[in-house]
């Protein structure tokens, strides 16, 4: 038979989701694939309900209700200061991940090139490649994520450059970008004529005392800026698959239209519900910042008593643990052996990173503390176990 894509030859099935299988094939305790074992708030589940009864049920405005872009941009106005147009400058998606693959190909032509920081989420190689996108790979140095200003210039000032895929908070490695460094990316971004798509799908999910900035909040950067974000994470429902993209008219204007051919729209019954999380007030943030706080505090300090290394995160739910003093050249056999021998099931960190690193591994904590304290009892005797 004739051979299938050129362009999906090259993927391989997402390391995440892979690892998911092997925990169930260990019956180990899924730290891998990043989703709560929590539920979602009441107020949220119970509109759900009623909305069963009472509908919408059809086809909404494909590019959201108008009820969900209106509580989006009240939303996003009270956290960033920014004025958005609800008519004009917010498509909802299905999920950030269709936001992220809609933004990019808004934005890149065949041949055009993205920059992304290194380590990265894996989705961000399939959009460039889905695009006919060329990715250029920027480090995020460990143990502290920074980046060289002068290497990320050198990237942006390539021919054929259009945009750069900007994680903040950052997925794997729990960055939080400081005001200072997303000023240097927005003075780049402005010289080299850029466009920057952000996934900030984390925005609310803070370390104190680390703040989320909107990169498009800086003077010039609105117009360039295309956010992607989503209410898997702020509201623990990533299996409704709400997202969205904020990003002014001309831009929204073909976000749409890609929008519509890929999926025509978001579940009309979920954007419906979550429109009540959306009005929310400011104790629902600081509420949900505490309860990850708990969690990564229970995990980390856990970690921290079985003497492993890791790199404290500072957003996001994610914790990259160094995995150097057990040897093994291989981090994704050792994530088979974690997960066959002592029952914990992690991602390996070089399915995030573009440079040769092979001793991280990803562990996620948005879990219950039965479910952490239960992974760290397996856990401590684990260099016995891999021995
Ligand atoms: C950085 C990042 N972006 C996007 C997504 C996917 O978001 P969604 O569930 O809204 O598609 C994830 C999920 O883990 C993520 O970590």
């Amino acid at each position: 038979m004739k051979e299938l894509s050129k362009k999906t030859s090259g993927f391989t099935d997402s390391l995440i989701r892979r690892m998911t299988r092997v925990a169930n094939k260990y019956d180990a305790i899924n730290l891998s694939q990043g989703y709560p074992d929590f539920d979602p708030p009441k107020e949220i589940t119970d509109k759900l309900a009623e909305v069963a009864a009472t509908g919408p049920h059809q086809y909404a405005t494909t590019w959201g209700s108008e009820s969900i872009r209106k509580a989006l941009a009240k939303k996003q106005e009270h956290f960033s200061g920014m004025k958005v147009d609800p008519d004009k400058e917010i498509v909802v998606t299905c999920g950030g991940t269709e936001a992220m693959i809609a933004a990019v190909l808004t934005v890149c032509n065949p041949g055009d090139k993205v920059v992304i920081f290194s380590p990265f989420y894996e989705n961000y190689g399939a959009d460039a490649i889905l695009s006919g996108a060329e990715q250029i790979y920027v480090p995020l140095i460990p143990p502290d994520f920074h980046f060289d200003a002068a290497a990320l210039e050198h990237a942006f000032s390539q021919d054929g450059v259009k945009a750069m895929i900007l994680c903040n908070p950052s997925n794997p490695c729990g960055k939080v970008f400081t005001q200072e460094e997303l000023q240097i990316i927005a003075d780049l971004a402005i010289k080299y004529d850029l466009y920057v798509i952000t996934d900030e799908v984390y925005e609310h999910i803070l370390y104190k005392p680390h703040e989320h900035v909107y990169i498009s909040t800086l003077p010039g950067m609105k117009e360039r800026t295309i956010i992607c974000s989503s209410l898997s994470k702020t509201y623990s429902i990533t299996g409704w698959r709400i997202g969205y993209v904020i990003a002014s008219e001309r831009i929204t204007e073909r976000v749409k239209k890609v929008h519509d051919f890929l999926t025509i729209g978001a579940a009309a019954p979920l954007m419906e519900a979550v429109t009540v999380g959306l009005g929310f007030g400011d104790d629902y943030y600081d509420n949900l910042q505490k309860h990850y706080t708990h969690m990564k505090d229970v995990f980390c300090n856990g970690l921290r008593d079985i003497g492993l290394q890791f790199v404290e995160p500072q957003g996001a739910y994610y914790v990259m643990v160094d995995i150097s003093e057990f040897g093994y050249e291989n981090d994704y056999d050792f994530c088979v052996n974690l997960a066959e021998k002592v029952g914990v099931a992690a991602v390996p960190g070089s399915s995030f990173f573009k440079e040769d690193v092979n001793n991280y591994i990803r562990f996620h904590f948005a879990k219950k503390d039965e479910t952490l304290l239960k992974a760290l009892d397996r856990l401590a005797d684990i260099r016995k176990k891999l021995a």
